[in-house]
């Protein structure tokens, strides 16, 4: 429970209380008569402080909303994201944009997984908003590997992919986060970027991944999962 104004209400009254007051238009229509003398009004947010608060509280249950979706997602993706199996991908940390367009994608069936492209068509539009959200607040755990293989993947990483993955890996809105993403996972997906088996093709990942051998491939994952 949440109290605005020293009444107690439950949290989603009390959000769609304060949603509502901050979208209420300037010249809101008269208020019709009532029998009953209207509940005091709870000011708008006016300082930078109060609506920084308010905003907050909206992220904060967006958050909430995207884990309690999120429930059977965690049979392989894990409760906070951090996978389960070594070939589904840790969502944990992952750029938000990224997430929201690979739902979209296997929702349209433009990418393909037996049990992923099921699932993900029952979710609603703000059920995938706020599952993106969620997994991209959590934190990555990331894996262990051969020091030796990590220097090498780190030399081929600098040379290949830096450019579009960033310095510490973590991509951008269009481009997916891979510091901390599962080993198993990283050489399969690159593996079918490289070879075109996959249905993702990107042109840009092709060439990227071209000139990689299996090795090359196995010491640059290796490098990716250890880094936070
Ligand atoms: C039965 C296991 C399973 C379940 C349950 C599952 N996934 Fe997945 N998910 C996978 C696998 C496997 C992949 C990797 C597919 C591939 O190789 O391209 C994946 C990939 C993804 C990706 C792409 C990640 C990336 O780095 O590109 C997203 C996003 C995702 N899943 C979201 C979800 C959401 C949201 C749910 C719940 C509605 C869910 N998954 C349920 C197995 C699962
Ligand atoms: C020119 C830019 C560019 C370069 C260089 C590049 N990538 Fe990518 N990478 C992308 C884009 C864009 C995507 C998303 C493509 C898609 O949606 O299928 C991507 C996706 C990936 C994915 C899939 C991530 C996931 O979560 O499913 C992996 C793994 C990856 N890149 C690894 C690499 C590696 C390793 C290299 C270096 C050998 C590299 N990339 C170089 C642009 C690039």
């Amino acid at each position: 429970m949440r109290k605005i104004l020293g009444m107690a209400f439950p949290l989603p009254l009390a959000l769609s209380l304060s949603l509502g007051l901050l979208a209420a238009p300037a010249h809101a229509a008269p208020p019709k008569k009532e029998t009953a003398p209207a509940p005091a009004a709870a000011p708008a947010p006016t300082t930078p402080e109060e609506k920084l608060a308010a905003m907050k509280i909206n992220i904060a249950a967006a958050v909430a909303a995207g884990k309690k979706a999120s429930f059977f997602c965690a049979n392989c993706h894990g409760e906070d994201g951090n996978s389960k199996y070594p070939e589904v991908p840790n969502l944990a940390g992952q750029n938000p944009a990224y997430l929201l367009e690979q739902i979209r994608k296997f929702g349209s069936g433009q990418r393909k997984d037996e049990f992923m492209q099921g699932l993900i068509k029952v979710l609603s539009d703000d059920e995938r908003v706020q599952i993106s959200l969620f997994y991209s607040e959590s934190k990555v755990v990331p894996g262990n590997a051969d020091a030796a293989l990590v220097r090498r993947g780190q030399d081929t990483f600098g040379k290949l992919c830096v450019r579009c993955h960033g310095e510490d890996a973590r991509g951008n809105e269009k481009i997916a986060r891979l510091a901390g993403q599962q080993k198993e996972y990283l050489i399969r997906s690159i593996t079918r970027y490289r070879d075109k088996t996959g249905e993702r093709i990107d042109p840009l990942m092709q060439i990227a991944t071209a000139p990689l051998t299996n090795d090359d491939i196995k010491a640059v994952a290796a490098y990716l999962t250890t880094k936070r």
